[in-house]
């Protein structure tokens, strides 16, 4: 069974370093980076900080992580948040975790007051099935950067926007 948490525990840097890797999206620097970054969030979780720390989402079937997105407010902001890393289990991709991190992530982010979910990837061929997914989970394409990453290389900006919701479903403004 599917559950969710966002507290991390001891051993989240090294299942979220097993899952990274078995992405083969990512090359281990950028594997070593989400490491890292799990590891300065569990050492700040007891401590009273400002949500400009990357904070995780984990998911875990029976147990197992499956899965983890991490984000953050975006310094300077008064109202938009990054997500910063998402991964899914390779044997585990396309059964709906990723779909259903979202959903999760897209909720706590607008009770924490975000207008705009931003998200960065990249244009190359290999990132088509990534486009897709955050396309489908319904985030808009937002700017190109050119060459951003390297030679024919692109970086294209999505963005989830919460004025859309609202104006959508008469929501309250937050
Ligand atoms: C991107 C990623 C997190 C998505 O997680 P996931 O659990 O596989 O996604 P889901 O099964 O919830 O898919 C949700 C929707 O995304 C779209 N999607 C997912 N994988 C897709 C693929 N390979 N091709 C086309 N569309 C795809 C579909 O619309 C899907 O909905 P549907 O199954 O109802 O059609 C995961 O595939 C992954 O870890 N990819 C490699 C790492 C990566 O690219 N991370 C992001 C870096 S910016």
């Amino acid at each position: 069974m599917l559950s969710f948490r966002n507290k991390l525990k001891f051993d989240d840097p090294e299942a979220i370093r097993t899952i990274s890797a078995s992405t083969g999206f990512f090359d281990a620097t950028d594997v070593e980076i989400s490491v890292e970054l799990a590891h300065n969030a569990l050492e700040n979780q007891n401590s009273i900080c400002s949500n400009e720390e990357p904070n995780f989402l984990i998911a875990e079937d029976n147990g197992l992580m499956v899965g983890f997105a991490c984000f953050c407010k975006i310094p300077d902001s008064f109202t938009a948040y990054e997500l910063l890393r998402i991964s899914t289990l390779s044997n585990y991709r396309g059964h709906g975790i990723g779909r259903k991190m979202i959903e999760r992530l897209l909720k706590t982010v607008r009770e924490l007051g975000a207008k705009k979910l931003f998200v960065k990837t990249e244009g190359t061929e290999k990132y088509i099935p990534t486009r897709k997914f955050y396309e489908s989970c319904g985030f808009k394409l937002e700017a190109v950067l050119k060459e951003y990453y390297a030679d024919r290389d692109d970086c294209y900006i999505y963005s989830y926007n919460f004025y859309d919701d609202e104006a959508a479903n008469n929501i309250p403004a937050q």
